[in-house]
């Protein structure tokens, strides 16, 4: 279906509906509202996925409100979607069946993943396929997620019920005295509409395709009304903004202060305590909530604070809404704390930004499609709209010249924030590794990025779902490395030891180094555990580059997939240098 059909298809069935809304229906809805406005549901938790096992799409009913049946477009019949909990360095997998009658993909959102892994729209399963995700993951420990993303349908299916948490355990994580088990609770945050219980009615107008998709009716992992009972002690919470284009300002209702430990991409260097932050759509930020201070009986609810933005119509952003509520019932400690140090983030430094680019968010009156651009661009499956090298930080420079909020999104690697308006001192939500930035409206924000894992083609575009269908969204393919097949370049004046390539390699890679000075060279290879594999070199090296091969089947036996580090060690007259870099083999 072409994209102006597809948006008329919408436009047609948002013009019906309202006129013609039965009275008996509208009778029901207040049923609900009275039904639902007493102590409200009990906060859901969808299943946990069973690695390896499959993941089916198809149209099902669940009942969001109890005794009612919602008809959604979910995996395994759950709505959120089962939540993929899963440890660093080990291999995902999920058998996925497409039983629903529209194409579709899984897109890893966040998650570091090869270019035939991602979900890209071009890879789409049509109704009746199947496929095998597979991939190691390789991402920091944290809270990253899944949602469907067909092309010019990623919004209806995301708003349907498509969409699960996929959560990263790292041992990292293990020894910093976080709140476990019971009391780190993934916290998933859609928006509906109310007029349309028990429907989650897709029929987007004019209006909606310019603002985003808003509803005026919080979801809470799917829980309309949702309560959640806590004891008086330190929780984690795992926001997700899973809704298509609403932005919510995090807060207690009392405003006590809570801290924020993690951004998109994990852990951040230090947990900060706030009153309140944005979370815009497809970002994660998590936070210690410390509920020791009430007494049993009480209670205070997660809300989204009311701010000031564009927005038109009946579901405008900003609008103040009460999420979660927290019943204050128990007495049990959690045992955890507020880490008084995180582990160390290595920030990267403008100064080494090899290329800039620029990427310009406009409105496009007067059309009717393809309203939100980059560029002035709208999405062509079939078009790069660049290259970059892949190991070359490269600075995106973000400027929204339109009046609209924008998430923006990268698939592939995460990246950091660099500043927002020229100003580096960043809100702790947006410090950190990133996935996902909220542009305000006429803001210039600067994104550092760069891409170490995968070579292959990859999506830059809005999170904004109904802006992302709209074709806000750009194809970008990581290419080969600068310089890697430059034998003869320049002696550097640093130490270096560069990224091997191919990585992920199998089953042999190349690791370069450069030494200024005449130095003794030790190159060793290890696994994840720490365990010595193999030594590469271990002699004196003359000044200069040198490459040495690394093969997984030398010596006869054959290395298992997964992750390697090699470190470099070089002690010349002008001193030591030592680094590691990680490497991933796959078979
Ligand atoms: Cu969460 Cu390309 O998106
Ligand atoms: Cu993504
Ligand atoms: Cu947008």
């Amino acid at each position: 279906m072409k994209r102006r059909e597809m948006i008329l298809r919408s436009l047609q069935a948002g013009a019906v509906i309202p006129f013609l809304k039965p009275i008996e229906l509208l009778a029901k809805d207040f049923e609900n509202l009275l039904s639902s406005s007493g102590t409200g549901n009990q906060l859901r938790f969808p299943p946990v996925f069973t690695n390896g096992g499959t993941m089916a799409l198809a149209a099902s009913n669940v009942n969001v409100w109890p005794g009612q049946d919602t008809q959604v477009v979910a995996i395994n019949g759950s709505y959120p979607g089962p939540s993929v909990v899963i440890q660093k360095g080990s291999v995902f997998t999920a058998n996925f069946v497409n039983n629903y009658n529209e194409p579709a993909t899984i897109h890893w959102h966040g998650v570091d993943v090869p270019e035939l892994m991602d979900g890209h729209p071009k890879d789409s399963i049509m109704p009746g396929g199947n496929y095998t995700y597979t991939f190691p993951v390789i991402n920091r420990g944290g809270t990253y997620f899944y949602h469907s993303h067909a092309d010019m349908l990623t919004a209806e299916h995301v708003f349907k019920g498509f969409a699960g948490f996929f959560i990263v355990t790292d041992p990292d994580e293990a020894g910093l005295g976080l709140p476990t088990g019971n009391f780190d609770v993934p916290l998933c945050i859609q928006d509906r509409r109310s007029a349309n219980i028990p429907q989650f009615l897709y029929n987007p107008v004019m209006s909606d395709i310019m603002n985003g998709f808003l509803g005026d009716l919080p979801l809470i992992n799917g829980t309309p009304d949702a309560f959640f009972d806590v004891s008086k002690t330190l929780y984690r919470f795992r926001l997700l903004n899973g809704s298509n284009a609403r932005i919510y300002k995090i807060a207690l209702s009392d405003n006590r202060p809570f801290h924020i430990i993690a951004t998109d991409g994990g852990l951040k260097d230090s947990a900060v305590q706030v009153n309140s932050f944005f979370l815009s759509p497809g970002e994660r930020t998590e936070i210690l909530v410390d509920f020791s201070a009430y007494n049993i009986g009480q209670n205070v609810t997660l809300k989204s604070l009311p701010f000031t933005a564009p927005g038109g119509g009946t579901y405008v952003q900003g609008t103040e809404l009460n999420l979660l509520r927290f019943d204050i019932t128990g007495n049990q400690s959690s045992g955890g704390i507020v880490p008084a140090a995180l582990p160390p983030i290595s920030y990267y430094s403008i100064s080494d930004v090899k290329t800039t680019r620029t990427f310009t968010l406009t409105m496009n009156m007067g059309g009717g499609m393809n309203i939100h651009r980059i560029n002035g661009l709208t999405f062509e499956m079939n078009r790069i709209d660049w290259e970059t090298p892949q190991n070359s930080l490269e600075e995106w420079k973000i400027i929204n010249a339109s009046n609209m909020l924008h998430p923006m999104h990268s698939h592939s690697h995460q990246f950091q924030v660099h500043s927002r308006n020229g100003n580096i001192n960043l809100p702790p939500e947006d410090k950190g590794w990133k996935d996902t930035i909220l542009v305000n409206p006429f803001e210039t924000v600067r994104l550092l990025v760069k891409f170490t894992n995968y070579k292959g083609e990859y999506l830059f575009h809005c999170h904004n779902l109904e802006h992302e269908d709209d074709g806000m969204m750009l194809n970008f393919k990581v290419v080969d490395p600068v310089g890697i097949n430059e034998e003869n370049e320049n002696i550097a004046d640093d130490y270096q030891l560069r990224q091997n390539y191919p990585n992920p390699f199998n089953p042999s890679t190349k690791i370069s180094y450069n030494i200024p000075v005449s130095a003794y060279v030790i190159l060793k290879v290890y696994n994840e555990l720490g365990n010595d594999i193999a030594t590469l070199v271990n002699e004196k090296k003359n000044s200069g580059l040198h490459s040495v091969e690394f093969s997984a089947t030398a010596g006869g036996k054959v290395l298992p997939s997964g992750i390697y580090y090699y470190k470099l060690t070089a002690s010349g007259s002008s001193g030591n240098f030592s680094e590691v870099k990680k490497m991933m083999l796959i078979k």
